[in-house]
């Protein structure tokens, strides 16, 4: 080998070793962050830290946070410091902080951390966007959700569950093993199709339409280019708003974006108008509120997005927990058939407010399988935690974790018993507050509570009213949780066989 050559590749090996010198102490650095703190933590691993993928399918991951949760509970603490990647963030577990960070303290907590970006308007949501931006367009959508707008668009719901009536009618003669997420995934598809989009998406007639399609690619399916623009969102925001890099995949966006101004513009220019919230959005651009075109479209496609999946897990998890329980399925039924009676044998509004223990039973199932597992804020100012000694620095993310105090058996004895009766009058007020989160708590909760709740409740009466449900033995229990998905998901699919009464 020739001088010059050897000179090279000695400066080159003594740059690489550098440079993994100068990394490791910087990862160590990192890895010191909540020891330097003086939080309990748990010990990371490079390079995943305490998560299980560097490559998750969203940005908190349930099933890892309520490990964290068990972790931190099991050595006596109320905080816990962890890391994603090299990220710190830190666990919160008593309820008491909870309540100051979600409502009290809520003006050092406004914001949820998920990335944004510019280049890609529909992912500009009320979900995703901060404190300011955010508080302007909760403003404007809080009047879309009332209960008295939910009466009003009852009927459109409504008119999606004969799509399911039908569905389960021959699902029941051919005696075959239903899978209940898919089929609850098409019902809700035509009831966000319908209310947020303003269109017939008929899924069940024809289930690969392209909004159902969508639906599902959206939730399910992960290229790697895909996982490798949220690893750069979630890891490394900066870098990803300069390179441009978008969360949402771009046919997904494109297909929202076009149908939404399309269907907004046939109306306008037909004069057309439907009692739906996608209406209700339109009357919010034309009014004094002035929501843009392109926030309204932001916010239609979000409302598709937080709504489908939470809301089509919901439905089929309560049945799931309903086949397995035969006494609660036959108080279900027949508190479902008697105030039907008196309501005329119609669905209605009131009819639903009606029933108590179907309530008690949805209740219960987000107890023990919360779609959204974990509840986020970024600190937005330095923050005391009340007497705990811990200061939560400005950017740092807190990760509540709702699956594991809906788990913990400290506030929920037998935690994995399926009991509708913790949720009656009693024993809901004996409950420790802020230990039950199925859909967050504050200023930033879910917006679309009571929307939610009513299409899983017509969607629960419409199966219950009619058909007996079993677990088919095609299931493969446990479920399990997939660990790596930011609305809960199962790893096994839940089978049903329907009998009709
Ligand atoms: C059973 C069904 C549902 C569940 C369990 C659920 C749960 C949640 C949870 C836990 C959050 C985060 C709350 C927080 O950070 O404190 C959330 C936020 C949100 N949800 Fe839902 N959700 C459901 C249905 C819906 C539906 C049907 C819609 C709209 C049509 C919707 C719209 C939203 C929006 C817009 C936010 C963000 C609110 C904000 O940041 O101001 N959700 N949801």
């Amino acid at each position: 080998m020739s001088a010059p050559v050897q000179d090279f590749c000695l400066t080159l090996l003594v740059s690489l070793f550098t440079l993994v010198l100068v990394a490791s102490a910087y990862v160590r650095y990192c890895y010191g962050y909540w020891k330097r703190r003086n939080v309990p933590y748990l010990e990371p691993k490079f390079p995943f830290g305490n998560s299980t993928s560097l490559f998750p399918k969203g940005i908190s991951i349930g099933a890892v946070t309520r490990s964290f949760y068990d972790k931190f509970k099991s050595m006596g603490h109320t905080v816990g410091g962890v890391y994603f990647g090299v990220e710190p963030k830190l666990v919160v577990l008593d309820p008491d902080l909870i309540r100051d960070i979600l409502i009290k303290d809520f003006q050092n907590f406004t914001d949820r951390g998920v990335y944004q970006s510019e280049s890609d308007p529909i992912s500009v949501n009320i979900f995703s966007q901060p404190g300011k931006e955010w508080r302007n367009v909760r403003v404007k959508l809080t009047s879309v959700f009332t209960s008295a707008k939910m009466k009003a668009m009852f009927q459109t719901i409504l008119d999606c569950h004969e799509g399911l009536e039908e569905a389960l009618k021959e699902l029941a003669r051919q005696k075959s093993d239903v899978d209940i997420l898919e089929v609850i995934g098409c019902f809700t598809t035509d009831v966000i199709g319908s209310c947020a989009f303003g269109i017939e998406c008929n899924s069940f007639k024809d289930p690969d339409a392209e909004f159902r399609r969508m639906g599902r690619k959206l939730f399910n399916e992960f290229s790697l280019a895909d996982r490798l623009n949220l690893f750069l969102s979630i890891y490394a925001p900066n870098l990803a708003q300069k390179l441009g890099v978008r969360n949402i995949q771009k046919d997904i966006s494109r297909f929202f974006f076009h149908s939404i101004k399309d269907t907004v513009s046939h109306r306008e220019r037909n004069n057309l108008r439907r009692n739906d919230l996608l209406q209700l959005l339109i009357d919010l651009k034309n009014s004094e509120m002035r929501l843009s075109m392109n926030e309204l479209i932001a916010q239609v496609f979000l409302f598709f997005s937080a709504g489908f999946e939470t809301s089509s897990s919901t439905t089929s998890l309560a049945l799931f927990e309903i086949s397995r329980n035969d006494v609660a399925q036959k108080k279900l039924r027949e508190e479902i058939l008697e105030v039907l009676a008196k309501h005329d044998n119609k669905i209605t509004y009131d009819a639903i407010a009606e029933m108590k223990y179907l309530g008690q039973a949805v209740d219960e199932s987000l107890r023990l399988w919360p779609p959204v597992a974990t509840i986020t804020r970024v600190c937005t100012k330095s923050h005391k935690l009340q007497d705990t000694g811990v200061t939560v620095e400005k950017g740092t993310t807190v990760l509540i974790p709702a699956l594991g105090l809906h788990h913990d058996p400290e506030y929920w004895p037998d935690p994995e018993k399926w009991d509708p009766d913790r949720f009656s009058n009693e024993n809901k007020d004996n409950r420790r507050p802020f230990t039950y989160l199925p859909f967050g708590e504050g200023p930033r909760n879910c917006i679309g509570l009571r929307f939610g709740l009513l299409q899983t409740k017509i969607a629960l009466v419409t199966v219950l009213k009619d058909y007996r449900v079993s677990l088919s033995p095609k299931t493969i229990l446990p479920l399990g949780v997939d660990p790596e998905t930011f609305v809960l998901h199962n790893i096994n699919r839940v089978y049903l066989l329907l009998d009709k009464i």
